[in-house]
């Protein structure tokens, strides 16, 4: 196919704003799916990401148009929708010539708009700004359209309205792709070169690498090499995705589509890699990042006989996620599990539950923390020697006696909002440790500010907590900002005298006493009453800083029973068993299992 009828594009957008509709819209029009089909939004494969309505996994499509008496070969390179993922979003990126920037003609720009922009902005790509939802009641695109002019410095005259639900200026989309975007500038006798910006793994097939065809032209049976990593493999099975797979015999420069090597784990095909002749080796593209976890949690099976089925969907979970981290870890609570790493909260939400649903897995998984870095004074009283540790889990924090400086991730965050909220919009980040960085108006009543913030005051609930606050209307997004020294401590939870490690936590030294009465309060909403009476301390080193009591109480459910209606008696009592299925002992006490991550939420 000629390079110069080639169109390399994304579609990215604010969650909810019309991606996945889109994206179906323009493969019904190009026939790739027929309406009958009305396989609603298949670019969305994963259960969750229909259940919650996010694309968490890229997929992406090869589309035929007809313009002008010709045909075009579009491909259609499709981006998660959520900031933890925006590595990958980085890297899809990088194989188009443009994007199309949807944005919701009623919402307006919003926080992942802006991140969205910026990424395509930094790699020089052509934008289409496109107005989706025209067809809503109180859709107000001219207003829209000044935003994109105010924010993103481009002309109001370049947006398309639309309406990705009703069909309305779909077909106007394409043939814009086609006459604003360049074609790919590669050339099919460089030698081969190609990106690799999204892989999945088939049980019977291995590792499909999705590919971007940077130079050259990729046969069946060539040797390639993957540059960071430095293995080599044969090429079985290439094809183009249409979005099913489609295979060909070759793929040439300019053209994206996937290949199966004979790689056996995700890991091996790390996004953002380069491939390429094993005999014609080429410098690798530049931008590679290996994954890097920031929210990282411990966990466990419910119970310890499952352990070897757990991890087995573990297994299976990571081998087509090659972003989560995995170590062993033990407990005496808990007993063996492990120490997971995900990219951020929504992803380790995502993993928790595929393993829930797909392998009917029941886990307990204790509360996140994000990597801490301590300076050591004296690395040589620590066994590895070294002058720098990152620790991912709060029990393992070295003493302040062994350390120079503690460091805590930093992240900067853009919130979008009606300036009804900006009062207490500030004053929850001020909650959180946030700096203000900056303030500007982006229309007559909307608000776009940068916060600097540590990642830990954000990780657990700050989403839930802004857009509650601001009857729903607050958006936000954040990006890695580096580290920054802080005064944090170690902060032991004791039930009954006894610690429980999975309930250690860092916090900063200013909080600890506020920290740990609210850890503590909302134990005692969480624990239910026992027989016997249940302390629950705070503690920093053997200072108990905050203390409730769970009074002893037997519940008799049965008590609710007058005269003798069987039936409900039974109901009641598998009731009492079943909640009992999620209850943990620790020591002597039971626990609930969401206790573990329900403890560092804030009301
Ligand atoms: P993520 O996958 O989370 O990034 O969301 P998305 O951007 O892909 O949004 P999606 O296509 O799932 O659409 C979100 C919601 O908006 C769905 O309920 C759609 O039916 C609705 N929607 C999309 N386009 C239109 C439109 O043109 N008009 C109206 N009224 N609703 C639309």
């Amino acid at each position: 196919f000629p390079v110069e009828r080639i169109r390399n594009f994304s579609i990215i957008a604010h969650i909810d704003h019309g991606k996945s509709t889109l994206a179906d819209r323009l493969l019904e029009i190009t026939g790739a799916i027929t309406k009958t089909q009305k396989n609603k939004q298949v670019l969305d494969k994963l259960q969750v990401e229909r259940e919650r309505g996010i694309t968490v996994k890229a997929q992406t499509a090869s589309l035929f148009y007809e313009y002008e008496n010709q045909t075009y070969l579009l491909n259609l390179i499709d981006t998660p929708g959520h900031v933890d993922f925006s590595y990958e979003v980085s890297r899809s990126i990088s194989a188009c010539q443009g994007v199309l920037l949807i944005v919701d003609a009623n919402q307006g720009i919003q926080a992942q708009t802006v991140a969205n922009f910026y990424l395509a902005f930094e790699a020089q790509l052509t934008i289409i700004p496109v107005i989706n939802k025209i067809d809503l009641k109180n859709a107000d695109p001219e207003r829209v359209e000044n935003q994109i002019e105010k924010v993103f410095d481009i002309p109001k005259e370049e947006c398309i309205r639309i309406s990705a639900k009703l069909g309305t200026n779909v077909d106007q989309v394409l043939q814009e792709v086609v006459k604003r975007l360049p074609p790919p500038t590669f050339n099919r006798e460089d030698p081969f070169k190609a990106l690799v910006f999204d892989s999945n793994f088939d049980q019977y097939r291995g590792v499909i690498a999705n590919v971007a065809l940077f130079g050259g032209c990729l046969s069946k049976g060539d040797r390639i090499v993957s540059a960071h990593l430095g293995k080599s493999y044969e090429v079985n099975e290439l094809g183009l995705l249409k979005p099913e797979e489609l295979p060909m015999e070759r793929l040439y420069a300019g053209q994206v589509g996937y290949v199966i090597a004979g790689m056996k784990e995700v890991k091996e095909a790390q996004i953002g890699d380069t491939l390429y002749h094993q005999k014609h080796p080429v410098e690798p593209l530049p931008g590679f990042k290996p994954a890097k976890a920031m929210v990282f949690a411990g966990m466990y099976p419910m119970d310890q006989s499952d352990y070897s089925t757990l991890r087995s969907a573990v297994e299976k979970l990571t081998l087509n996620d090659s972003s989560v981290t995995v170590q062993r870890d033990s407990s005496l609570a808990l007993g063996a599990g492990w120490r997971l790493g995900f990219l951020g909260l929504l992803h380790m939400e995502v993993f928790n539950q595929r393993l829930e649903q797909e392998y009917n897995a029941s886990v307990i998984v204790t509360a996140p923390t994000v990597p801490y870095k301590a300076i050591l004074s004296s690395p040589r009283l620590i066994k590895h020697g070294r002058e720098e540790i990152t620790i991912v889990n709060p029990a393992q924090f070295p003493d302040r006696s062994l350390v120079k400086e503690y460091l805590e991730p930093m992240v900067m965050g853009t919130i979008i909002s009606p300036d009804d909220y900006i009062g207490k919009i500030m004053s929850v980040c001020l909650n959180r440790r946030g700096i203000q960085k900056n303030m500007v108006y982006i229309d007559d009543h909307r608000v776009m500010m940068k916060y600097l913030f540590p990642l830990n005051e954000i990780v657990v609930d700050f989403y839930d907590h802004l857009k509650s606050m601001s009857s729903g209307y607050a958006s936000f997004d954040y990006e890695d900002a580096g580290y920054q020294a802080a005064d944090v401590i170690r902060m032991d939870i004791l039930l009954n005298g006894k610690p429980v490690e999975e309930l250690t936590t860092i916090v900063h030294r200013d909080r600890a006493y506020s920290a740990g009465k609210a850890m503590c309060e909302r134990l005692q909403d969480a624990i239910p009453r026992q027989m016997f009476e249940i302390a629950v301390q705070a503690a920093i080193g053997s200072k108990v800083i905050a203390r409730e009591t769970i009074k002893a109480f037997r519940k008799n459910v049965l008590a609710k029973c007058y005269g003798g209606d069987i039936t409900r008696k039974m109901k009641l009592l598998k009731k009492q068993a079943e909640g009992k299925k999620k209850m943990r002992y620790i020591g002597t006490v039971q626990v609930p299992k969401d206790a573990f991550i329900n403890v560092l939420k804030r009301k």
